[in-house]
């Protein structure tokens, strides 16, 4: 039976009595959603039990983000996040989301160092996470990345992009701050979203970009949808932290995040209320950005 053809009951996580199927999210599925106007709702996720309540919140895309470097590593950046982390953390995602019955499509980060040296390295490392249960895997950046994502889509791994912000390099951008508000650096990065696109990227990330940027990114790609995070709310799919929406932070929450355990009964709840307000459009909001 293809991942497609499968069905899991919703709330399965809990044991919950079974309400409705809820279909497998497939590369497919995503796409209809991007082409009706269906935003996707998609968090970051470093283990079984998270993954499992996320997906019976309803969200349609789970990231193993390299984020698990500050969020559960203490680190302060992603750049020292290793392969071997990555792979630990991917294995329990998927393990959760299998003994769930889960639904969510998951995506797991290649870290920095793992796709750098050659498009041979980079679909060797995707191997892996793609062997450690994820279904798709995301890298940053554009230029040099687009040989590199048309090698690996061709060769059978569904690939997410990067562009904006891309965290793996803060410290060759200069810090954490909004990229393509000039109009070079805006024409570059649509030049690299479009590349990406014809490179075979089914998904494209938009970190901390300005929001009428991002519109009109999304608008310009029919086949690859846009997954914003402080980047507007007219991109396809929008992505947070799950640490930072649940108001749990070492440090100090970036602007763009909602704390969506405010008002909410419990974690289940929170997440929840996620999927809604990116289902309905009520996240983010405008006041939310001020680039
Ligand atoms: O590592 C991560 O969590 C990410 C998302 C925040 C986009 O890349």
């Amino acid at each position: 039976m293809s991942i497609s053809e499968t069905t899991a009951p919703y709330g399965a996580a809990r044991g919950a009595a079974v309400a409705a199927p809820r279909k497998a999210v497939t590369l497919s599925r995503l796409a209809d959603m991007h082409a009706s106007g269906e935003k996707i709702a998609m968090l970051t996720a470093y283990d079984a039990t998270f993954a499992a309540v996320a997906d019976a919140a309803g969200v349609d895309c789970l990231l193993v983000g390299d984020s698990l470097g500050m969020v559960c590593q203490g680190l302060d950046s992603t750049v020292a996040v290793s392969m071997e982390a990555m792979r630990h953390h991917t294995e329990s995602v998927a393990r959760g989301l299998r003994r769930a019955q889960g639904t969510a499509w998951l995506i797991a980060d290649l870290p920095f160092g793992s796709y750098q040296e050659s498009r041979e390295q980079a679909l060797r490392s995707a191997i892996t996470l793609m062997q450690a249960g994820a279904q798709m895997v995301k890298l940053e950046g554009g230029g040099w990345t687009i040989d590199t994502v048309r090698f690996i889509v061709e060769r059978g791994v569904p690939v997410c992009a990067h562009l904006g912000l891309t965290p793996q390099t803060v410290h060759a951008l200069g810090g954490y701050k909004v990229q393509g508000r000039d109009d070079s650096s805006a024409a570059r990065l649509q030049g690299d979203a479009r590349a990406l696109q014809d490179a075979g990227a089914a998904m494209l990330v938009l970190e901390m970009v300005p929001a009428a940027l991002s519109a009109r990114i999304t608008d310009e790609l029919a086949r690859c949808a846009t997954i914003g995070i402080g980047a507007g709310r007219g991109t396809a799919g929008q992505v947070l932290v799950m640490h930072d929406m649940l108001g749990i932070n070492l440090g100090k929450p970036a602007k763009f995040v909602r704390n969506f355990m405010a008002g909410s009964d419990g974690i289940e709840q929170a997440l929840r209320a996620y999927v809604q307000s990116v289902k309905d459009g009520t996240f983010p909001d405008d006041n939310l950005h001020a680039w």
